[in-house]
């Protein structure tokens, strides 16, 4: 799909480093903002180019400096990273040095038994792939998507040690890994000489699998970060669809969310949580924001968005006070692991 040529006009906030804090990853020497943006979803081709381009450029102006992607994302795959390789090729040529980019791969993207996996072909053929569709030399970090029990451990370490090597990356990361095989596999990394910067796990007041299985102690003991994704549960913790399902939400056109979460249990659970947000003058999303970000663990919490707005709103998360003891026992109370997810 075209989307013909534009020029850019764009110049970055004047301001943009004093809105949001930077947190540093684990044991590294890297700082990430506290929020950063991803792309999976609404950055393909089924949605206009001019208003993924505005999201990002005023993400970058919030001081979202941490731009999340990965080969799969679209649809079709890769057309996330192509689209935000426009944006970074015109408006934030640049500003290059001010941002992380990252990218995974693992994750099938195809039939070819090249194209998923966490073997070292598939890996690094991905690699080279995305930094075609981003235009650029090298990504700061590269993850592997997901592990994969079939290959061994070595190998996929191996070939995020090359990654680096061949200077195609910077910082290395695992999403979505159970604690033991992460710990394998930050072992591995180091004694290679390339740190494991971050995890990418997801983590939510619905989805408590990282209380529950030590990767939160994992991290700061292994001394690498945390990056969550789907804070809000793709939009379950905000109030869209206390009542309704608006037309335009992800619940109806995206085949990540199902309309049919949206049971009576959901908005019992996601209304109380919504009057406590209330009673704290702010909103769900925003509660849901700095619940996560309250784990001394956590270095970002990963946040999609459909519009400026979205962003604007969600940023102020960390402007309310801290959540009491008796507020953190009503979020345990409401917040049940699993509510409107598919687990
Ligand atoms: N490693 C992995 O396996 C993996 C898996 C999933 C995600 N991720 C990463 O995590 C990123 C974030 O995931 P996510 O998009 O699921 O995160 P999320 O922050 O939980 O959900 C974001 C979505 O919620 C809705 N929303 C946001 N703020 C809202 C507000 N104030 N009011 C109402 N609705 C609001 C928007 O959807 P609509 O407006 O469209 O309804 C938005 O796109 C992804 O882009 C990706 O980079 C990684």
């Amino acid at each position: 799909m075209s989307y013909g040529t534009f020029e850019t006009t764009y110049t970055a906030d004047a301001e943009r480093y004093t809105k949001i804090p930077y947190r540093r990853s684990g044991a590294s020497g890297l700082d990430l903002p506290a929020f950063s943006f991803g792309l999976w979803q609404k950055f393909g081709t089924d949605y206009a180019f001019e208003t993924q381009r505005e999201i990002i450029l005023h993400a970058f102006d919030l001081g979202i400096t941490h731009f999340d992607n990965a080969d799969r994302y679209g649809p079709p795959h890769r057309a996330a990273q192509q689209n935000f390789g426009r944006v970074l090729a015109k408006d934030l040529a640049s500003y290059r040095d001010e941002i992380i980019l990252s990218t995974k791969a693992g994750n099938a993207i195809g039939p070819s038994p090249y194209l998923k996996g966490g073997s070292r072909k598939s890996l690094l053929a991905s690699l080279d792939h995305s930094l075609r569709d981003f235009g650029t030399d090298y990504v700061d970090i590269f993850y592997s998507h997901s592990p994969d029990l079939s290959t061994p451990i070595e190998e996929t370490v191996g070939a995020l040690v090359s990654a680096v090597q061949q200077g195609k990356a910077l910082y290395v990361g695992l999403s979505n890994y159970l604690p033991e095989r992460a710990h394998e596999a930050a072992v591995l990394l180091r004694e290679a000489g390339v740190p494991l910067l971050i995890h990418q796990p997801r983590y939510s007041i619905f989805d408590r699998r990282i209380e529950q299985n030590g990767l939160l102690e994992l991290a700061q003991e292994d001394g690498f970060g945390l990056i969550v994704y789907s804070p809000l549960a793709q939009g379950l913790l905000t109030n869209k669809y206390l009542e309704t399902i608006p037309a335009d939400a992800r619940a109806v056109n995206s085949t990540f969310l199902s309309p049919d979460v949206l049971t009576d249990t959901y908005r019992q659970r996601a209304s109380e949580l919504n009057k406590l947000a209330e009673s704290r003058g702010q909103s769900l999303a925003q509660l849901a924001l700095q619940w996560v970000l309250r784990q001394p663990a956590v270095t970002s919490a990963l946040v999609g968005a459909s519009s400026t707005w979205q962003l604007d709103h969600n940023l102020q998360a960390l402007s309310f006070p801290e959540l009491t003891d008796e507020e953190l026992a009503i979020i345990e109370e409401h917040g049940v692991h699993g509510t409107g997810l598919n687990l």
